[in-house]
């Protein structure tokens, strides 16, 4: 089936019906010169291939070709496109099927971030009744509770003069929330010290990541001790969950009333799945609860420490978002939703944060059936490369693009929406953090009140002293399954003497 996408290049003009364009093909367009067999799969650096297609970008334009291997990739960066190619799914475009392959080949179940077509389309409309703002708004005590113990945690390294492995203790804190939400469970993993959870969870989206990315899946042959790790952290994810939902049922069982109004995710699923004729069996539930673990503790915890660096270093920004906090929401035990609404400048620092440092830089797609990209003819399977961050970099869209400079976002939000540029130099809709379309992160509720709280928290009783790395030199960006700034530490200072989280 040919399917033609309305998306141009910016500038040019709808070509004339009656004049069937010329499309290019893919492997005529330009690019880094391939090598046989291995195209440019030695030129790339898994940790930094984010870097690589940017720099590709700026030298080729952003619309060029890429060989991983035999194939070649599309790489696209235009917003308009990549929007588009988002929209367009999941009838147009999937995620690429060798993620979906590699997950199910160490044991990962079907999930919504893995799943296509209808499968997707029942599981999304599960998963987002979990995540609508109600559902996250009776959840709220939980959220400043874990942030109460992440203080407390925070207090005591003050109190020490130690540095704080930012990372680390951010995924604790995100793997917490996550916990209580999707399951129920109070596993604190920041005051246990037990933070095996997050060895596995730490393992598993990376190890899903490089696989793909290889040009040859030699693991099928031979495993090395990281290979062997992987499928451990799979396996043992998997029977903690399983097992889980095991309690979850039997607690139901004492409840009959349990599935009307399901106290967390997990017996969300349990109920969705007894009703009869739904589509989803234990399988599918496991593999949710799991996703959620796997899909919003990186992502969520890079945010945060990339913002608590931005801040640091900008002291005006930080002058103005503590001077914020210490006004509208000073005590992080007394948060509530209306006082983290109003802190407009802290929210603004996110955007602009996420903006120059989305931990999601890039999201590959795979054709599913012949199709135009621009002016260039996509065969089906073809992977199509989305750049997320180029148009964000461009000046054309944000003026002085590579500044932190959160004060662009409070320009009057009606007045931005309905400009594609504004005076304030910046231009809505470009920088897509959380993706787009019917396939867009259903936790971006939830992180932007988690990082939020975190942030609120520490401005509201802590003085950062510093955030940086033990070089002095900024964060590199590594990409594992997100983009994580390498060895970020943080010390603070305590304002107020904290008693008791
Ligand atoms: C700052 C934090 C986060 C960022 C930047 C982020 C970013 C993203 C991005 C870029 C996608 C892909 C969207 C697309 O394909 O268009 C995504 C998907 C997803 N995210 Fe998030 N995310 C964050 C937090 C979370 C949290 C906290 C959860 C849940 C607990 C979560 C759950 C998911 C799921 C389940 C998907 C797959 C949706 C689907 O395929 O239908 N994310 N996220």
């Amino acid at each position: 089936m040919q399917k033609v996408s309305t998306v141009r290049p910016p500038g040019k003009k709808p070509l004339a019906m009656n004049s069937p364009p010329a499309l290019r093909q893919i492997k005529n367009l330009p690019g880094p010169r391939a090598w046989p067999l291995v195209g440019n799969a030695l030129q790339v650096k898994v940790s930094r291939i984010h870097r690589d297609m940017e720099q590709w970008c700026l030298r080729y334009g952003p619309l060029f070709r890429v060989y991983l291997g035999r194939n070649p990739l599309l790489v696209v960066a235009h917003h308009a496109t990549v929007s588009a190619l988002l929209r367009d799914r999941p009838d147009g475009f999937r995620r690429p099927s060798v993620t979906a392959f590699i997950s199910s080949e160490i044991g990962g179940l079907s999930n919504i971030f893995m799943a296509e077509g209808a499968e997707w389309r029942n599981q999304r409309r599960m998963v987002m009744a979990a995540f609508a703002p109600r559902a996250i708004k009776e959840y709220f005590p939980v959220l400043v509770k874990v942030g109460l113990r992440l203080r407390k945690r925070w207090s005591d390294a003050a109190a020490q003069h130690a540095s704080i492995d930012l990372s680390a203790d951010l995924k604790r804190y995100t793997v917490d929330v996550i916990a209580g939400l999707a399951f129920g469970q109070d596993v604190n993993t920041l005051e246990s010290g037990d933070n095996v959870i997050q060895q596995h969870l730490d393992r598993i989206l990376p190890g899903i990541s490089r696989r793909s990315l290889s040009a040859v899946p030699y693991w099928r042959y031979f495993r090395l001790p990281q290979d062997r790790r992987l499928e451990q952290s799979s396996a043992a994810l998997r029977q903690a969950v399983y097992s889980l939902i095991e309690q979850a049922r039997q607690r139901m069982q004492h409840n009959p009333n349990a599935g009307d109004r399901p106290a967390h995710l997990l017996e969300a699923l349990i109920a969705a799945a007894d009703q009869p004729g739904s589509a989803i069996d234990n399988d599918t539930v496991a593999g949710n609860v799991s996703t959620m673990l796997l899909a919003g503790e990186d992502t969520t915890a890079n945010s945060i420490a990339w913002l608590l660096y931005f801040l640091r270093s900008h002291p005006e920004a930080l002058r103005r978002a503590t001077q914020e906090v210490q006004a509208l929401a000073p005590d992080c035990a007394a948060f509530t939703l209306a006082q983290l609404d109003s802190l407009d400048f802290l929210g603004a620092c996110i955007e602009e944060a996420m903006r120059l440092k989305p931990v999601a830089p890039y999201l590959p797609l795979e054709a599913l059936a012949d199709t135009t990209v621009e002016d260039v003819h996509v065969p089906a399977g073809t992977i199509v490369w989305c750049v997320l961050r180029h148009d964000s970099m461009d000046e054309k869209n944000f003026t002085n693009a590579a500044t932190f400079d959160p004060g662009r976002w409070l320009v009057p939000r009606d007045a931005a929406e309905h400009a594609t540029s504004t005076s304030s130099g910046i231009s809505r809709g470009i920088a897509m953090p959380f993706g787009a379309g019917p396939r867009t992160c259903p936790g971006r509720y939830l992180a932007l009140l988690e990082i939020k709280i975190a942030v609120a928290m520490v401005l509201g009783h802590f003085e950062i002293e510093s955030v940086g790395t033990d070089s002095g030199l900024p964060p590199e960006e590594v990409m594992g399954f997100v983009m994580s700034p390498g060895g970020l530490k943080m010390r603070l200072k305590a304002l107020i003497r904290i008693e008791q989280a």
